[in-house]
């Protein structure tokens, strides 16, 4: 058997079908008591060896590409498809141009897709992609939910994640063959939705399986939980029996990204989509594992460890999110605050109760109110706020100074004295010493609302002020990732001249349809769902059409993004997850995590206190703190 390189043993999800074995299928996940490093090597893998002859089956489920279209071939090469043998019977699958896709029989049989009843034969409940509008009566949501179905990508047989772009007019893949973490959310909500859990169950096993593998970049290994940003499932040749093959997970915690980011949302993302999996489900056993939950402490033990900051917020550098190129979000980010909160939070909740975290969880208590009374008060602009901060009095050197971290008036763009409608209000993208990112960014302003990180009232003021600026952030298609654009020597010095983040493209206020899902989220927590539904309404009119591109660009949304991928899953799922919450708004409401009582109580006796206290002053009654 191949070496097993896990940090963690024994493997959970290690499909150790070594010749000669009975067992069909991956043997059920054993828990984990205690993790220990192995680094005997540097290239760390999952492993899963091939079956025996016996129960050798075909798993390959990519459902697009050449096996419907092309020449004689199983899947796009490169792509992950889990190569495994055919059953005995059928030697090999293939197309011919005349009569389309065929099962080759032993003794040179082929058998047409007509021919064959494929789901007794190989157990597919569809193998043929339909194309824009052919089958007639189809909805949008029909088309989306097959084309979900086919980025479905399949490990040992099972199905482990969504590949991000499915687009067979693409020859240049980059890294959109891999399944990546964030872009899985919205894909896992959907399946959650439907009542398809094991998919997520499996996507929370094996991601957690590469979690802090020792990956390194130029000898420097990352810390201990982070999640990788994506994987894939690679077949590589068995070692030393020429005739196998075996499939490894293949993690790329940003040592291979472009700009070599770190994806501090990943773990974040993932404490998020454990919890929705364990209040859809019902299925709380995966939550308790003791795996589980040491994956759990190591993501959080990341992100509460000691530094050097003064802020309860995230330090991270640009591009850890899903703007992953360097866009000036590096400092305190305001989606990275808002997905810790929400991952803060849903942690707390499945959290075991015992003696060895009690440490933890006091520290986590702590984070919650400091960083909840932080963006609350110090990120939030509207009118009456931007008029304090161009009154702005500087320098303040001492403890009760008001304008505590010395931002110059000046700072207040004149697009915003503009843009601030007189009712509604924000979160800023960001806040530094003397630094006040006056960008609106959405994904991080709609799960601020989504986690109850922005009060009700600030909730109730974003939806406010998305409505009043509607053209401005859905335009012709929700919905803008920032606004607005850097432009001229601002683009320049801030994206280093990224030709890829030009004014209203990608990251660069361009427009991204994923992000409809969260709107839909935020949008019926504060029971205003008619705002995401005139917001799907509007994909809902050309996104087929364009075959779901990954974001559009100009101003108003109007063009598909100049280098967009085609078939985006995250775009599918998104958009299927808002039309899925609005035929079931009640189920909404998974994703919110009520604060408890104790909870509320210290944040509002830290709000009762003024913001401006000085110090010295009382520590709030149920403080948390050690
Ligand atoms: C782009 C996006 C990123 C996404 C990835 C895969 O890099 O910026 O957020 O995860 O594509 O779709």
């Amino acid at each position: 058997m191949a070496p097993r390189l896990f940090y963690g043993a024994p493997p959970r999800d290690f499909c150790s079908r070594s010749r000669g074995s009975q067992n069909p299928g991956c043997p059920s996940v054993s828990h984990l008591q205690n993790r220990k490093k192995h680094s005997e090597n540097r290239t760390q893998y999952a492993r899963h060896l091939k079956g025996s002859m016996k129960d050798r089956k075909i798993c390959a489920l990519w459902n697009g590409g050449p096996l419907y279209r092309g020449s004689k071939a199983f899947g796009r090469p490169e792509l992950p498809l889990c190569q495994c043998q055919l059953p005995e019977r059928i030697t090999e699958i293939g197309s011919d141009v005349k009569n389309g896709t065929f099962l080759r029989e032993t003794g040179n049989r082929n058998m047409y897709m007509d021919e064959v009843n494929l789901k007794d034969v190989i157990g597919l409940e569809e193998l043929r992609r339909p194309e824009n509008g052919e089958e007639r009566g189809q909805t949008v949501e029909d088309e989306a939910w097959s084309l979900l179905k086919e980025s479905v990508v399949y490990y040992c047989g099972n199905p482990v994640g969504t590949i991000a772009a499915n687009d067979p007019s693409d020859a240049s893949v980059l890294n959109y063959d891999q399944v990546f973490i964030r872009d899985f959310i919205p894909s896992g909500v959907a399946f959650l939705l439907k009542g398809e859990y094991d998919i997520v169950r499996n996507f929370i096993l094996h991601t957690l399986q590469l979690q802090s593998w020792e990956k390194t970049m130029d000898c420097h290994s990352p810390g201990q939980g982070l999640m990788p940003a994506s994987f894939k499932v690679r077949t590589v040749p068995l070692d030393g029996d020429d005739s196998a093959t075996e499939e490894v997970l293949d993690p790329d915690f940003g040592e291979s990204a472009i700009g070599r980011v770190a994806p501090v949302d990943s773990g974040l993302w993932w404490i998020i989509l454990l919890r929705a999996y364990g209040k859809f489900s019902g299925d709380v056993s995966v939550q308790e594992r003791i795996d589980v939950q040491t994956g759990i402490k190591m993501i959080l033990k990341l992100c509460l460890a000691d530094g050097f900051d003064m802020f309860p917020t995230l330090l991270v550098t640009d591009g850890s999110c899903m703007i992953d190129r360097r866009m000036g979000i590096h400092g305190h980010p305001l989606e990275i605050q808002a997905l810790f909160y929400s991952a803060l939070l849903c942690a707390r909740e499945m959290l075991a109760p015992e003696d060895g975290s009690a440490d933890l969880i006091r520290a986590l208590n702590n984070r919650l109110i400091a960083l909840s009374f932080h963006i609350r008060e110090y990120y939030w602009v509207d009118m009456k706020k931007l008029n304090e901060i161009y009154r702005y009095k500087t320098e303040e050197y001492s403890y009760d100074a008001i304008n505590k971290f010395n931002i110059y008036p000046d700072q207040i763009s004149p697009w915003l004295v503009e843009w601030m409608p007189s009712k509604g209000g924000y979160l800023i993208g960001n806040l530094q010493p003397a630094h006040m990112d006056f960008r609106f960014f959405s994904l991080g302003n709609l799960w601020s609302i989504v986690s109850n990180l922005a009060t009700a009232k600030q909730s109730h003021a974003i939806l406010d002020l998305v409505e009043a600026k509607w053209s401005d952030l859905v335009g012709d298609m929700p919905f803008k990732i920032c606004y607005p654009a850097l432009d001229g020597q601002e683009w320049a010095i801030i994206t280093g001249s990224d030709p890829k983040n030009t004014p209203w493209s990608y990251h660069n206020g361009g427009s991204w349809p994923t992000l409809l899902w969260q709107l839909t989220v935020a949008c019926i927590k504060m029971n205003r769902p008619e705002i995401a539904a005139r917001a799907v309404e509007l994909a809902e009119s050309r996104i087929s059409r364009d075959k779901w591109p990954e974001y559009y660009d100009t101003k108003r949304a109007r063009f598909i993004g100049k280098q967009a991928r085609l078939y985006q899953t995250w775009s599918i799922a998104g958009f299927l997850v808002a039309k899925q919450l609005l035929a079931n708004p009640d189920a909404a409401k998974m994703f919110v995590v009520e604060e408890d009582a104790a909870l509320v109580s210290a944040m509002n006796s830290m709000f009762g206190s003024s913001p401006r206290r000085k110090r010295g002053s009382k520590a709030p009654k149920n403080s948390y703190i050690i």
